[in-house]
């Protein structure tokens, strides 16, 4: 089965040829960061305009990479939300066109499932499992019960992970997306000299909060030039932030395990290439003798192959699920449980 997989939630125009669930066939991914670096962050119009005018060109790259025609696709998967609706509409008018023109099934995908799902591209995880879907929009931890049995136990009440990442290194003049360039920077600096904050919110909560962390943070960058005492480099900075979030995550998802009676975990999203959360989750899960596992960076950042894995395994477990073409729509709000 082949399945055509979409993604144009956000700044990245993607598509993917998947063969039966997990054979990739190709994934070619167009980024923005270009268009959107000088702005410090996202602006939607352009993100919209710039899927227009890739879309057709990663189809058919992604087509020509796996050596298949359009006419052999069996199933086409797009993304239909959570993003910038401007964005999502492009992807899911795209995929209704290819789909009525050529009779093709179609089947619409939420975004966050394709994260919590892209680690099936490379391994069969046994249910159940907790989660954490870690990115530029979202910081939540779910149980997974089954594809498409998911159970929300925390998300962010203010800023997603990612987002603080992009914050902290536009404080420290740095383009954007951040989270690479503070992980590339932490390596050079130290974090034992001071401890930022760390908010793990009321006894027992697993939803997150990085707000508070992000002011820190702007508050010592505006505070150094006046200080006497040795003060903290960027490096330092942004080693320091970086391991205040990771400790938060790490141990969340510990507490999550521990509260649902559960052993195995997976971290997904933009932030789970960072290798500094991935070695810290994997310790702490070793720690306590449960097993953690990471899609590979490239299906942790926004992908098409993880849309239509997502897309594949949503057909399979509920063939009615496979959609109507006249109803399907973006929604730039969208939950998973
Ligand atoms: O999943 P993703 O590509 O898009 C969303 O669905 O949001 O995630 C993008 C986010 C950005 O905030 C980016 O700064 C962050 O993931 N990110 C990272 C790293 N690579 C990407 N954060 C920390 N460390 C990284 N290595
Ligand atoms: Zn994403």
């Amino acid at each position: 089965m082949l399945v055509l997989g979409l993604e144009t939630s956000c700044d990245d125009t993607a598509a993917a040829v998947l063969q039966d669930g997990n054979k990739l066939l190709s994934n070619i991914i167009n980024d923005q960061t270009s268009i959107h670096s000088k702005y410090g962050g996202i602006v939607p119009e352009l993100a919209g305009r710039s899927h227009i005018d890739q879309l057709h060109k990663v189809i058919g790259q992604s087509l020509e990479s796996a050596q298949v025609e359009l006419r052999e696709i069996d199933l086409i998967a797009v993304t239909v939300g959570p993003g910038l609706i401007g964005s999502l509409l492009v992807g899911v008018n795209a995929a209704k066109g290819i789909s009525y023109g050529l009779g093709i099934p179609l089947i619409g995908v939420n975004h966050l499932e394709g994260h919590l799902l892209a680690i099936f591209l490379q391994k069969q995880i046994e249910f159940p499992f907790i989660s954490l879907v870690v990115s530029g929009g979202h910081t939540d931890l779910y149980r997974v019960d089954d594809f498409g049995k998911y159970k929300i136990l925390g998300r962010t009440r203010d800023d997603a992970a990612g987002e603080s990442f992009d914050k902290v290194a536009k404080m420290l003049g740095h383009k954007y997306p951040g989270g690479p360039i503070i992980e590339k920077m932490s390596k050079e600096g130290s974090s034992n000299t001071h401890k930022f904050p760390r908010a793990y919110l009321e006894k027992g909560s697993l939803d997150f909060s990085f707000s508070g962390l992000k002011t820190s943070v702007k508050t010592y960058i505006s505070k150094r030039q006046n200080m006497n005492t040795e003060t903290l480099s960027d490096n330092d900075i942004a080693a320091g932030f970086q391991d205040a979030v990771v400790e938060v995550l790490s141990k969340k998802i510990i507490m999550a395990c521990e509260k649902e009676c559960l052993t195995r975990v997976v971290v997904t999203g933009g932030v789970a290439a960072n290798g500094v959360l991935r070695k810290a989750v994997a310790l702490a899960c070793d720690r306590s003798g449960f097993k953690s596992w990471f899609p590979d960076p490239v299906f942790c950042t926004d992908n098409a192959a993880m849309i239509a894995c997502a897309g594949y395994q949503k057909f399979m477990s509920f063939p009615e699920s496979k959609a109507d073409l006249l109803n399907l729509d973006a929604t730039a709000s969208l939950h998973l449980d």
